[in-house]
């Protein structure tokens, strides 16, 4: 029986709604397999926190979150708080201050959901972004001078490091050599002459040293082109922060819903824990009305499994959440159904325990 300890921020909006949910799968899936036992300490970090504190985490956080073996976030960010005041006062200091330089982001059509896109078939879209997760255009650089006079200006400078790329751009190769050989960059080098150059030389530097993988440059904005029109064709997609953000919505809202996609903060040395949590927001929206979609939040949780090595559990909770989308009966209003949140988790954890049994 091993032992992780989970630092939970559940943080804003439906985050409080999900992270319940998906926790009640991960201790199903810890009796069921018998193989883990997952110790948490909740932290109330996020925007309510940041109006009684004036800070959206606590000084101490990331010394505190240092000791555990992951983090288990919901989403950060709401109305009540200036987006950039919530994201850059927790998420992003944890992703930046724990090298967590990638994003992982499946992008999977499963079973029972319909895509938007007309004809497409569960398992046709099958593709991962590797995303840039601590540099790039959300490094942080930059000021605004002359504020609220005509003069005022705004500088927000975009930060590309030869480390902070190779390291990036090597675990995508990695991977894509573990599945379909194929390997999309995605750059916009014509345009921004010196960054994404860099980007480029990289990318080639690195493809030398993985002959067996089927390289392209692809220009980012006939890449969302081809988001569209021919997904089938992606394997492994390579971005910088802001590239990869926009893209993985986009890859998101293919497979049919916000509300199924994870993903993973990763810092592949393990120096520093890794970080699991959905694609999706805090979606003021449909807060508070017991219809958020858990499963983006569960199918982290099952990504967190995996990068943990708890590989039965992993596949248990994946495969639940294949098994109740591919029957229909489970679905919320994001999928054209009906069903409330922990209805959802209900049918997953019915599966887990009848596949079990
Ligand atoms: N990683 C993060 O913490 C993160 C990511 C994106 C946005 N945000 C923040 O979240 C807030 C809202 O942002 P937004 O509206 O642009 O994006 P969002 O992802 O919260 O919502 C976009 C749309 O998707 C729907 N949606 C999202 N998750 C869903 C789920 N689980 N089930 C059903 N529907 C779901 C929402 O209802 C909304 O219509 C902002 O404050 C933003 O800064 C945080």
């Amino acid at each position: 029986m091993r032992d992780y300890r989970i630092a939970v921020i559940p943080g804003d909006g439906i985050g409080n709604e999900v992270v319940p949910e998906a926790i009640r799968v991960l201790d199903a899936a810890a009796e069921l397999t018998a193989s883990y036992r997952f110790r948490y300490e909740h932290f109330p970090w996020g925007c309510e926190y940041y109006l009684k504190h004036g800070a959206m985490m606590a000084a101490d956080g990331l010394e505190t979150l240092r000791r555990f073996d992951a983090i288990f976030f919901g989403a950060v960010g709401f109305p009540n708080v200036p987006d950039h005041v919530s994201l850059r006062g927790l998420r992003l200091p944890i992703c930046q201050g724990f090298e967590q330089y990638v994003c992982y982001r499946p992008s999977v059509l499963l079973p029972g959901v319909k895509s938007p896109l007309a004809g497409r078939r569960p398992g046709e879209i099958d593709f991962v972004v590797v995303r840039e997760n601590t540099e790039g255009e959300y490094a942080g650089a930059g000021g605004r001078s002359h504020r609220g006079l005509p003069i005022e200006v705004a500088v927000e400078t975009a930060i590309f490091t030869r480390k902070g790329v190779e390291r990036v751009v090597r675990y995508a190769f990695q991977l894509a050599r573990s599945r379909r050989r194929r390997l999309v960059s995605a750059t916009k080098s014509n345009a921004q002459q010196h960054a994404m150059t860099l980007w480029d030389e990289v990318v080639e530097a690195v493809s030398r040293d993985f002959a067996d993988v089927a390289t392209e440059r692809v220009l980012i904005d006939a890449l969302a082109a081809r988001f569209v029109l021919a997904p089938e064709s992606l394997d492994v997609v390579v971005a910088s922060n802001l590239f990869g953000d926009i893209l993985t919505d986009l890859g998101a809202a293919i497979c049919g819903s916000m509300g199924l996609a994870p993903s993973g903060n990763i810092n592949p040395e393990r120096e520093y824990p890794s970080m699991f949590e959905p694609v999706h927001g805090s979606a003021p929206d449909i807060v508070g009305k017991g219809i958020a979609n858990p499963v983006a939040q569960i199918a982290s949780g099952a990504m967190m499994l995996e990068f943990l090595g708890e590989t039965k559990g992993a596949e248990l909770v994946s495969g639940a959440v294949r098994g109740v989308l591919g029957e229909g009966r489970a679905l919320t209003p994001d999928l054209g159904g009906s069903a409330r949140t922990s209805q959802v988790t209900d049918a997953v954890l019915a599966h887990m325990r009848s596949v079990a049994r």
